[in-house]
């Protein structure tokens, strides 16, 4: 319900200038230690793509947390995509840039050709990790059925920046 929402909303703590000064950490630890929150997130992240995609994808490392915690729910398998350098059959790597220096995300190919996949990471900030995510699943032959974040980051124009008719957010600020 709302009121559940709500309250797993105010789980979300805030730490200044973490990891960085100037940055604003949302921490989500505490709403996935209390166990009716997390399952109210869950649900609420996958709700609006129920019966729309075939397996779903996690961001490391966070974006795991919530995904496979989806991907159980919904009863279909999961899909991580890692950063570069962790896997032994990458079958696709995208680069994109952080606030310092760059990263690169990998993945295998172990859904078939064609499947639609649901995309989960913790939080959007710049939509940098996300774009590129995005853009390797594209490479690998996957559709991209949704993305779901669990916190928006309004202001730092990742929405903007995604573009993608199928973004959906559960809590921002
Ligand atoms: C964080 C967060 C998102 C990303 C959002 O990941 O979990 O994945 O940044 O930022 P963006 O929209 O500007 O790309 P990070 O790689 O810092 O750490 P993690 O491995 O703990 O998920
Ligand atoms: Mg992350």
């Amino acid at each position: 319900t709302a009121s559940d929402l709500a309250r797993a909303e105010r789980l979300i703590g805030e730490v200044k200038d973490y990891p960085a000064p100037g940055i604003l950490f949302r921490d989500i630890m505490p709403l996935l230690a209390d166990g009716p929150a997390l399952r109210t997130t869950v649900d609420a992240l996958i709700e609006p793509f129920l019966g729309k995609f075939d397996v779903i994808a996690g961001l490391e490392a966070r974006g795991f947390l919530l995904a496979s915690a989806a991907a159980y729910a919904s009863g279909v398998g999961l899909f991580p995509i890692r950063k570069a350098g962790k896997l032994p059959r990458p079958a696709a790597s995208v680069g994109y840039e952080l606030e310092y220096g760059v990263a690169e995300v990998e993945a295998h190919n172990d859904v078939p050709q064609g499947s639609r996949v649901l995309l989960i990471d913790d939080v959007l900030a710049t939509g940098g990790t996300l774009i590129a995510a995005r853009q390797l699943l594209r490479e690998l032959g996957y559709e991209v059925a949704g993305i779901a974040v669990l916190f928006e980051i309004d202001g730092l124009g990742g929405r903007s920046a995604l573009e993608d008719p199928h973004l959906h957010t559960v809590f921002r600020s």
